[in-house]
């Protein structure tokens, strides 16, 4: 038996890739499974991305590697995007190397810019990604608390306090998954503020800007950033192309150099009909985004009666794919609570815990699941409270 690296013993299997297979097991045809767990759009990329594919791939010539900084095409798109959306304006030679989706860029950066020992603020709650991989990378990791009281604000205050001397690195991610929070333009200046004085990278993971955010921001708008930051996108969420794997991250020359650096090590290029696809749907308008938001708005009224039913609270104006929602008082193992709905209802709704410390008390619900199946999952619960009620007023009375 050859012993596996020590590195792999900083890190467990990401948390979805296990509990889905248990989730998958509990399918049957007599009661199918709903899993309100992972944000996955379930709708088409827009067709003229089909199109582009499936004409790209019908060509002979394009199925050779590829330049590692994508072709000039798709990076035009994208900087034609930042221009449109965040009033950005992107080096289309230099600023912006594609990547497969924005969880790649997340190891990437990692490894281009994180010295073993240093220190990576990451925050709590947050996507479990930025810990799996400043474990893997030896970094020492400090999550920074994202608070309920400051509607999960960071606590810039207490940041300001501690000693950042030996921080190498910033995960931000706004608008925020799981919370859904946003920032305003003044707290990521005062992040992008705090970079510069104690001089870490601070990284904006930026995946969910379009949905159901009025204001999609990219931390490159800030004025000084373009020292400082990076910015991770991607057409998993905004374009329903999470399977495509489409992303990549935009910045300053030397930033965008060092992960090249790390990456063309890694692959060997992006396929030429996925590029192509991802320049046509960036081109997507204003009413495909209308479209896309009308679907999530409704889809979280019908989220919403499912918390409504469990006894959840939640903030009223979230952004992103998903609902957020504190368990009610009584429930004392959030991680129990969801496994005994799991088993009873067969609804799967991501516990909070995954997110980290801070996210114990709280649950996740995805909007990647039609309104009619949201209110089938609101049937069965509602059912399995009902059924549960009564079953333990049978027990007091059998008492
Ligand atoms: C905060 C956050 N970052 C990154 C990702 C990964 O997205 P991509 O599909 O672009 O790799 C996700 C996916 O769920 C996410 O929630």
């Amino acid at each position: 038996m050859i012993k596996a690296a020590n590195r792999i013993a900083s890190v467990e299997e990401y948390y979805f890739s296990r509990k889905l297979a248990e989730v998958r097991g509990l399918d049957s045809p007599e009661l199918r499974v709903i899993n309100l767990g992972i944000g996955s759009p379930d709708q088409a990329p827009s067709a003229n991305a089909v199109e582009a594919l499936i004409a790209s791939a019908k060509n002979p010539a394009n199925h050779g590697y590829q330049n590692y900084k994508g072709i000039p095409q798709f990076r035009k798109a994208i900087a034609d995007f930042y221009q449109n959306i965040y009033k950005v304006k992107l080096d289309v030679e230099t600023g912006i190397l594609p990547l497969m989706g924005s969880k790649e860029g997340i190891m990437h950066i990692a490894m281009a810019f994180v010295n073993e020992g240093e220190e990576v603020l990451i925050p709590n709650p947050g996507y479990p990604t930025y810990s799996s991989v400043a474990n893997l990378v030896g970094a020492k990791l400090r999550p920074y608390d994202l608070k309920e009281e400051l509607n999960w604000g960071v606590d810039i205050e207490a940041l300001k306090k501690s000693d950042l001397s030996k921080v190498k690195l910033m995960w931000v991610n706004f608008p925020h998954m799981p919370t859904g929070r946003t920032a305003s333009r003044e707290e990521l200046k005062e992040l992008v503020d705090l970079a510069r004085k104690h001089q870490f990278l601070i990284v904006n993971d930026n995946p969910y800007s379009m949905i159901l955010n009025d204001e999609p921001m990219s931390i490159l708008s800030i004025e000084g950033a373009e020292e400082v930051a990076l910015e991770l996108n991607s057409l998993s969420k905004s374009h329903n192309m999470a399977g495509w794997r489409l992303g990549w991250v935009a910045g300053k020359k030397e930033y965008i150099d060092a992960v090249l650096k790390v990456k063309s090590n890694m692959d060997s290029g992006m396929f030429l009909g996925l590029q192509h696809a991802a320049a046509e749907a960036l081109k997507n308008g204003a009413e495909w985004f209308t479209a896309l938001n009308k679907m999530y708005g409704e889809r979280k009224q019908a989220a919403k009666k499912i918390l409504d039913v469990l006894g959840c609270t939640y903030a009223a104006k979230q952004s992103g794919l998903f609902v957020w929602a504190k368990a009610p008082n009584h429930i004392a193992d959030v991680e129990k609570w969801i496994d005994e709905i799991l088993y009873g209802t067969k609804v799967f709704i991501t516990p909070g815990f995954i997110f980290g410390e801070a996210g114990r008390r709280y649950i996740r619900i995805s909007l990647c699941c039609t309104v009619e199946m949201l209110s089938e999952a609101f049937n069965r619960i509602q059912r399995f409270n009902a059924e549960k009620a009564t079953s333990s007023k049978t027990s007091t009375v059998n008492a």
